[in-house]
Formats: structure tokens, sequence, C-alpha cells
């Protein structure tokens, strides 16, 4: 087993990777708090697999509630069954929640951990690759809420409403990925391309290298990508616990990902709303000079390869994209930020000219 720490201070806490370790979780979590029960959200599709294994591993009394894994569902509605769910428990502020699913899960159990009873502790065992490697590390929780769209029909805005409430333990079991259907382990590979992109050109390589391994879900080779990935996050976490400065860094891509992931007309998955969404910040870069275009080529090209898009499925119009954008959340002061490639890393644009934003969604196949 890998164990990865996070220094912050009394919000310290591990990251454990490894394989078999749903069986021990009982334990695990005993070892961190002192608790008579523990609260488990669980995702629906895993609930009778790893998340009665994580329960059954329990020697002490324990509680579900289950989440249908569905974007639709990141809402105050199922934040709302939660709270409820735990009132009806009869839990206090002692039962830590145990979170067991993808970064959906993840982020409402984590949201509820941290507004319930004004916060319990809580802990992520994460079951996709992108939860794995992003959504569990770090202590952003959060939900959607309802944003009027220019046709009047609402779409969901991601991750409007939120904490930043960081877990006590997050138990990575590799096991887990050999039920996670293709589409699901390649968008967690989106977000691994990304980490890498922040100046970890080696970890690039690697990835390029081990692109059949990977997706053979070799378990010694899933823990090595997990324990890079994760390394390169907490650094960033540790340095920028609430988002400050650098850690904004990490959303790489992610203004434009954010605009088209609730399209439902787009039908994409978060990873792969990731892997379009650099494709356009690259795209900008390139265009400002700020980012070299073989390097570009070479990230288009490793997306290709492990399966994650680079256009979008659907044209849709610049105009429309470009005024969504601006109610993501990274839009301070209704000025629009982007993060972009740099050679070494990323860096923050405040100053958005609205001809490269063209240019850049032009080129991942937005149309005039
Ligand atoms: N908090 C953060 O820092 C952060 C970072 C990145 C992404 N996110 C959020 O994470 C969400 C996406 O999470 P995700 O990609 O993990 O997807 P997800 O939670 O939507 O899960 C994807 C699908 O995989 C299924 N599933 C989960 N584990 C499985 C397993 N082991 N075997 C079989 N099926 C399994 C789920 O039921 C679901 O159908 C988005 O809402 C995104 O905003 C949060």
């Amino acid at each position: 087993m890998n164990t990865v720490n996070v220094n912050l201070g009394e919000r310290s806490y591990a990251i454990c990777i490894g394989s078999g370790l749903l069986s021990r979780i009982g334990s695990m979590l005993d070892e961190i708090v002192n608790a008579t029960s523990y609260f488990f959200v669980l995702d629906e599709n895993i609930e009778l697999t790893y998340g009665k294994k994580a329960m059954d591993s329990c020697s002490v009394e324990t509680f579900a509630c289950v989440l249908q894994a569905i974007e639709k569902n990141k809402t105050a509605q199922s934040l709302g069954d939660i709270w409820s769910a735990m009132l009806t428990d009869e839990c206090d502020r002692g039962v830590p929640v145990v979170t067991v699913g993808g970064g959906i899960v993840g982020d409402v159990g984590g949201f509820a951990a941290a507004t319930f009873m004004r916060g319990v502790p809580y802990v992520q065992v994460p079951t996709t690759l992108l939860a794995m490697v992003d959504a569990s590390i770090g202590g952003k929780t959060g939900i959607n809420l309802p944003v009027q769209r220019r046709d009047d029909e609402d779409i969901l805005g991601k991750n409007l409403a939120g904490a930043f409430w960081q877990p006590k333990l997050v138990v990575v079991d590799v096991d887990v990925l050999q039920t996670l259907d293709d589409r699901q382990l390649v968008c967690g590979l989106a977000e691994c391309i990304k980490h890498a992109m922040l100046g970890n050109k080696e970890l690039l390589s690697w990835i390029e290298k081990n692109v059949e391994l990977i997706l053979a879900r070799d378990n010694e080779t899933l823990i090595e990508l997990v324990t890079r990935c994760v390394k390169i996050k907490v650094e960033v976490v540790e340095k920028d616990e609430r988002e400050a400065g650098c850690r904004a860094l990490l959303n790489l891509g992610h203004t434009f990902a954010h605009t088209i992931e609730p399209l439902p007309e787009q039908g994409l998955y978060h990873g792969e709303a990731v892997s379009i969404g650099i494709c356009a910040a690259m795209s900008y870069a390139e265009a400002i000079g700020t980012f070299d275009a073989d390097r570009a080529d070479q990230i288009r090209n490793l997306f290709g390869t492990v399966g994650l898009p680079t256009r979008l499925p659907l044209p849709i119009a610049i105009e429309e994209l470009v005024s969504s954008m601006k109610t993501d959340k990274k839009t301070v002061d209704s000025t629009l930020r982007l993060v972009l490639p740099t050679a070494d890393g990323a860096e923050i644009v405040s100053e958005v000219d609205s001809s490269m934003l063209s240019l850049a969604w032009a080129s991942v196949g937005a149309t005039i």
C-alpha cells in the first residue's frame, strides 16, 4: 500500500492507495475516528458490491443512504435527502460520513458532511479513476445549481454551491476499477493528463508508455498512476488549500469544460468535457504564443490514443458558449478567467480576448 500524506496542519490526512483495501475499511476508520456508528453515502451502482463490502468490514453500527450518480442528482434535493436520512438514523456530530462512489457521490456526500450539524468528519472511498486522482482529494465539496439559459430552459451550473471540507482519510482500492466501464476509466485519464501538464513532463511520457497497461487495468500500473497523480494534486493543495492562488491552476481548461458539460445535447461526461476544454485552452494559448504547437499536438494525440474526444460531438454556436461561460464560477467580479497551459505548467489569464476565445471554441468544432 502507498500512503501519501496531505499536510494541512490540524486538517492533515492520509491517502492510502493499494489493492484489497475495501475489506479493511472498518479497521482503517477505527484507527482515525473513535465513532460508535458510521453513515455511508453509496453510489447506487456499487451499493451491493463495494458499498456492502466496506460496510461489512465495520465492527460498529452502520447506516446508509444511496444516490444515483448522475449530474442531475448533484443537487440541493439530494443534499436534503442525505440530511433527512441522517436525522432519521439519529446521527449526531460524532457520526462520520463515509462516501463510497465516484465524484458525484463524493461531492454531494462531502457537502452533506460539511453542513450537517455544522460539520461532521468524513472519509472518501473513491471508486472511479477520476475521483481517485482528483475529486476525492483536497476537500472541495459541492452541488450544481439551476441556471437559466437563453431559451429559458434551465441547465445545471456546475458546483455553484459548496464548501471546503477536508476528509479525515481517503482510501483508494484500485481493485474496484475492474468494473468501471471503459468510457469512465478513460475520463479519469483526462484528469491524469491534466495533472501531468501542470509541470510534470515525466508523468506525461510515463502515461504515454503505459497506456496499454492502464487500459488493461493492470493493478500495479494503476496503483503507480494514482500515486503519481495524487502526489501532484496534494502538492498544490498543500500550498493553497482554499484556492486563493495556485490551486486554481488545477482548473486547467475547466472554464471551457464547465460550459459544455451541462449541455444535454452534447452528452459529455466530466472527463470528456475536460479533454475538449483542455484542447480549447491549448488552442487559445497557442494563438497568443504561450504554448508550443508541437506539445499541444502531443497532448491532443495522447487524448486521442486513450479514446478521449478532442472536439465537440455536435456543432454549437460560439456566441452561445461565450455567453454561458460567464456564469461559470471561475468568473470573479464578472471577469472571465481562463487557466491556460504554458511551457512549465499553467497560468491564469484574466484579460480574455474575445476573438481568441472564439478561435479557441472554433478549434474544437464550435461554429459562427
Ligand atoms: N471535488 C473535486 O475536487 C472534483 C474534482 C473533479 C471532478 N469533480 C466532480 O466529480 C464528478 C464526476 O465524477 P466521476 O467521474 O467520478 O463520475 P460519477 O460519480 O458520475 O460516476 C460515474 C459512473 O460510474 C459508476 N461507478 C462508480 N464507480 C464504479 C465502479 N467502481 N464500477 C462500476 N461503476 C462505477 C457510477 O455509478 C456512475 O454511473 C463531477 O460532478 C465533477 O464535477 C469534483
